[in-house]
């Protein structure tokens, strides 16, 4: 047979990588880290075949097997928010979107009172709001825990004493921006429902007093703790919804599929269009709900003492008024 030409006159092995390849070292494929796999958001992430083997073979108290109690308790955490979300969708337009259309909160408080029968009603209010949250952040701890028990497993730790003299070594799951972002709000999240809804139906019985003009009061008695508290507030709860949805939905930078300089472009786009969207919302809420309603200054008289007493009452923050 005759010899056939070279394909190319020059040395491609050069293009490809400077490193000959019998000076490579090797690695697997399917390399978890000591962490573990990356568990995703959604219960349909669950890749039950990474799991150590006995996550398939021994079953909790329940007759769960591991898998597919991270299955429930992902489903758990991701189903929760859709009620919550129909509250918020209300109360984003009555805080941010009315405010900025009427430009005044007097105003804007005659649609907030329209609505509020939806939401202050009993059963209503449970469903929509406290059982959903609480549901949510309890289900969140659940799965950090129990991925971490997981990986316990892998590092050999079957038994509750060898978990605990391991404990030190044991990984904690990553936090991701948005779980991360979820954590801080819950604090300010407790602070506004106290001070918005708890104290004030203790202290009067209802929320009749309580509306736009209300929190407006409680900005304007120390203004830079007010806006910056709410701005910090709004800011990442926008930023933590909107990433979450965007992770729920599937929508999230990590969803898009495909390697290469395409793929990674197409994963900045998304990440920079979430934030974007995240970003646009927090700016509606700063300048509808701060803007307006809180340059709306104090209340007067009776109403003005009355709502003095309502904000003393309230745990750190009462120490301003
Ligand atoms: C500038 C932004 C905001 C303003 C002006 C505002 C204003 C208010 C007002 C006036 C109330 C009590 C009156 C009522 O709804 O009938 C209230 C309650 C509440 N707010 Fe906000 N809010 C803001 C941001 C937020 C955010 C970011 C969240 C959650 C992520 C939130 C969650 C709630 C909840 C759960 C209640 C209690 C509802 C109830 O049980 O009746 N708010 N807010």
């Amino acid at each position: 047979m005759a010899d056939l030409p070279p394909l190319s006159t020059q040395n491609t092995r050069g293009s490809v990588s400077s490193v000959p390849m019998h000076e490579v070292d090797p690695s697997p494929v399917d390399d978890d880290g000591p962490e573990g796999p990356e568990y995703g958001t959604n219960p349909a992430d669950i890749d039950a075949s990474k799991l150590p083997a006995s996550s398939h073979t021994t079953t909790n108290w329940l007759g769960l097997t591991p898998a597919r109690t991270l299955h429930i308790l992902s489903a758990v955490q991701k189903y929760s928010v859709v009620p919550f979300s129909a509250y918020l969708t209300m109360h984003y337009t009555n805080t941010a979107l009315v405010p900025l259309f009427t430009r005044s909160a007097r105003e804007a408080d005659k649609y907030l009172l329209l609505t509020r029968p939806y939401y202050q009603s009993f059963p209503l209010e449970p469903l929509l709001i406290f059982v959903p949250v609480v549901t949510h952040v309890a289900s969140g701890i659940a799965l950090r825990l129990y991925r971490r028990r997981i990986t316990a497993r892998r590092h050999g730790a079957e038994t509750l004493s060898q978990r605990r003299k391991m404990r030190s070594k044991i990984p904690w799951p990553k936090f991701s921006w948005t779980s991360a972002a979820g954590y801080a709000l819950y604090p300010m999240f407790v602070a506004h429902v106290l001070s918005m809804r708890i104290i004030p139906k203790k202290i009067d019985g209802s929320s009749a007093s309580v509306g736009l003009r209300y929190f407006a009061h409680g900005i304007a008695q120390d203004p830079y703790v007010g806006m910056a508290g709410y701005t910090l507030f709004v800011c990442v709860a926008s930023y933590h919804v909107v990433s979450g949805a965007a992770k729920f939905l599937r929508l999230s930078a990590e969803y898009i599929i495909g390697g290469g300089d395409e793929g990674q472009r197409r994963r900045k786009w998304r990440g920079r269009i979430v934030n974007g969207v995240a970003a646009a919302l927090a700016s509606a809420w700063i300048a509808g709900g701060l803007g307006v309603v809180g340059t709306s200054g104090r209340g007067t008289g009776w109403e003005a003492s009355h709502w003095d007493k309502i904000y003393r009452a309230m745990p750190v923050i009462g120490r301003l008024f």
